[in-house]
């Protein structure tokens, strides 16, 4: 198994800092997005009374949420704990399930590679589209280390040429043409600065640049994030106005600057964490010698369409 190290910490430090649960909300159909988190709650409802439980690269705490959701239905009292290398803090970034992520022990600044809980210690290990970030033979010894006997894990990897690598590979080329080969964000500041100056051309450099941009990406097959980016600058150029002062308008542009350049990296990151099927069954030879039985490997598949998910991996430590 090749040794990796988790790359772009910053990028997902940013993303976590936003109002948001998930980028892992896999399937864009909100149907298949229930059946994963059916599987994740069918997995937790397995564990008894009182169990300890940690997800790995926890992010905002997705998958601790439905740990927390099957705890109370079915009064099982569940110690939960979430854990990532990146600088999370879900109760402050996600204000809206502040009362339910209080409930959650989270530990940021935790690699999986590295995890600073006892031996013996925990009844369940999740983890969905993180392990494979970082370095899994590690991960594994770590998570096999902590796990009580008996207790069990589930974890969702990304499939190399799966369906999220490939609807996401697309976004990489146009954040890099944004970026880099038109430079957008630096059109975008000349001709707010232009037009703040009483140079009245009403942005045309700007649009050009944008119908541009909308134009040489026209075939791809999701450029939904990217119209919503070409949307933003547009209408950021429009209400010049509503912004204080120049100075703060190129603090907004910045942000979004970074932003974009983030949502390149985790998505460069994600193609290359994905996992090969001579990887996933390296993993799960890994997994048996790290002292883990009944370990199972599948495709998981959205029932409807058929679109693989990912690979699941269930086991349990002997
Ligand atoms: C694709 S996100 C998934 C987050 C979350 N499990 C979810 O489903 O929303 C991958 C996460 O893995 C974390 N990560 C990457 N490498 C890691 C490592 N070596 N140890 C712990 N977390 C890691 C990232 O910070 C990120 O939060």
């Amino acid at each position: 198994m090749t040794l990796k190290t988790s790359k772009h910490k910053a990028a997902w430090d940013r993303q976590w800092r936003g109002n948001l649960l998930s980028t892992c909300l896999l399937h864009a159909d909100r149907e298949a997005g229930r059946a994963v988190v059916e599987g994740w709650a069918a997995f937790f409802s397995k564990l008894p009374e009182g169990a300890k439980i940690l997800d790995a690269g926890t992010g905002n705490g997705f998958l601790a949420l439905i740990a927390l959701d099957v705890s109370d239905r079915l009064e099982r009292n569940f110690e939960i704990h979430g854990s990532d290398y990146a600088a999370i803090n879900p109760v402050a970034a996600v204000p809206e399930q502040g009362e339910l992520l209080k409930r959650i022990k989270f530990h940021p600044e935790t690699r999986n590679e590295d995890l600073p809980f006892e031996d013996r210690t925990f009844d369940a290990v999740s983890a969905q589209h993180a392990l494979e970030y970082g370095d899994l033979t590690k991960s594994i010894e770590e998570i096999s280390r902590i796990l009580k006997k008996g207790a069990r894990v589930r974890f969702l990897i990304h499939v190399a040429d799966g369906e999220i690598v490939r609807a996401n590979a697309p976004k990489i080329a146009q954040c890099r043409y944004v970026l880099e080969e038109i430079g957008l964000f630096e059109i975008a500041e000349a001709a707010v600065e232009e037009a703040l100056a009483g140079k009245g051309d009403e942005g045309r450099a700007l649009r050009k640049a944008l119908s541009e941009t909308a134009g040489n990406f026209k075939d791809d097959p999701n450029t939904r994030d990217l119209a919503e980016l070409l949307g933003l600058l547009w209408g950021a150029f429009e209400g010049r106005a509503n912004f204080p002062d120049f100075a703060a308008f190129k603090t907004w542009l910045n942000q979004n600057r970074l932003e974009t350049e983030a949502q390149m990296l985790r998505i460069e990151a994600m193609g290359e964490a994905a996992l090969t099927k001579e990887n996933a069954e390296a993993l799960i030879a890994e997994m048996k010698s790290s002292g883990f039985k009944e370990v199972a490997l599948r495709e998981d598949q959205d029932p409807k369409t058929g679109a693989v998910g990912g690979w699941l991996v269930e086991g349990v430590k002997g």
